[in-house]
């Protein structure tokens, strides 16, 4: 699902409905280059914040409550402040940041919202965390909280996510969506939260297909691979981070956890490799680490799909793509490419006319340039 409503029509739409003028904010989504199921584990991670936003439109209405309107479902909600629960729809979103703003002691006003974006939802390039955040700032906005440590934002939105929707996610996605830097992807350390801008060079094109198989995050598998890292954690006595493959092969856990650690162990040490390629300018070595990744997601992980693996062979096979795989949570969701800029286009026509060719399936397909993190949009 793509919006067309710009800021300005936002601002008019919004009008037009509450018959006030708006302050907007708007949030991006993010690709992940590397680092894929490693944040929930300490580990290193590679995402960007792209060129896609969700916007949100506030401004405070006296009430106690948050009256949202989404513009790209057609739906409304009325959040009553003083009686938040989940209703299992995307307005938990929305709900979810106001509670953990209420839990935090900031008192969050009634509020009409209104919010768009173009972030395709379901595809593995969160569009949950550029909502969260984009309200987050809208709230805190209107509730008068300026100056906000940029990596609280991010825990806040995180804390949305894992206490009121359920979904028990890393801090990956939200801090993309705060941190993005136009042009460059993030090297972020999970356990420390300190981070990298890492130049991201011209001669490279990131392609987003996206399988049309939808991921619900939500439903468990997420969860499950999670537990299994943390009982291979506990079983080692020390942190994946901390952890080598020669260690891990020693140890002699249980074959679904050892699997889902060698994963996370091999995962980190990719994404050092890829930092280094990326300053080399080298994209066939970036290229077979992003291929490596999806073999161990698909393999050890097992968090990919049979049209995940089509699309990334599909993808492998297309003159001009380095390397393919999938990305974000899985079972589900987009492929990244990593193309040669001078064949972009070509390339993502054909990784999706081979997709089609070889499943019946038409992906939609994007190309994505890394870009600002989140903030106000200025009238
Ligand atoms: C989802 C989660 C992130 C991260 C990725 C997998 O996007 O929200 O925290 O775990 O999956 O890397």
């Amino acid at each position: 699902m793509a919006s067309s409503v710009n800021d300005a029509d936002l601002s008019a739409r919004f009008a037009e409905r509450f018959g006030a003028t708006p302050r907007v904010f708007r949030a991006p989504g993010r690709i992940n280059i590397i680092g894929e199921h490693v944040d929930y584990c300490d580990g290193l991670v590679l995402p960007a914040a792209i060129d896609r936003w969700c916007s949100a439109a506030a401004a405070a209405n006296g009430s106690d409550v948050l009256q949202v309107a989404a513009i790209d479902v057609a739906a409304e909600a009325s959040l009553d402040l003083g009686a938040l629960t989940p209703r299992k729809d995307w307005s938990d979103y929305v709900a979810g940041v106001a509670q953990v703003l209420r839990r935090e002691g900031i008192a969050v006003p009634g509020a009409d919202l209104m919010v768009t974006s173009d972030v395709p939802i379901g595809a593995g390039v969160s569009s949950s965390a550029a909502l969260e955040v984009a309200v987050l700032l809208a709230l805190l906005a209107l509730a008068g909280v300026a100056d906000v440590p940029r990596v609280q934002l991010t825990r806040w939105a995180q804390a949305a996510e894992n206490d009121f929707v359920g979904m028990p996610c890393g801090i990956m996605d939200q801090f993309a969506s705060v941190h993005g830097v136009a042009g460059h992807a993030l090297r972020l350390d999970c356990r420390t939260l300190d981070f990298t801008p890492v130049a991201l060079p011209d001669s490279a094109a990131f392609v987003l297909v996206d399988s049309m198989q939808r991921h619900a995050l939500v439903d468990g598998g997420y969860a499950e691979r999670r537990a299994d890292c943390e009982a291979a954690a506990a079983a080692l006595g020390a942190s994946l981070r901390d952890v080598t493959l020669a260690q891990l092969a020693r140890a002699a856990l249980p074959e679904r956890p050892a699997k889902r650690a060698r994963h996370v162990v091999s995962e980190i040490a990719r994404v050092d490799a890829a930092v280094a390629a990326l300053a080399a300018e080298d994209l066939s070595g970036l290229g077979r680490l992003l291929d490596a990744s999806h073999a161990s997601l698909s393999a050890d992980m097992a968090v990919s799909t049979a049209a995940l693996d089509k699309l990334a062979a599909c993808a492998r096979a297309v003159p001009g793509v380095y390397g393919a795989r999938m990305m974000g949570g899985g079972f589900g969701g987009s492929v990244l490419a990593l193309v040669d800029a001078v064949q972009a286009q070509a390339a993502q026509d054909a990784i999706v006319a081979g997709y089609a060719a070889a499943t019946g399936v038409a992906a939609n397909a994007m190309m994505v340039r890394a870009g600002d993190g989140a903030g106000e949009v200025m009238p």
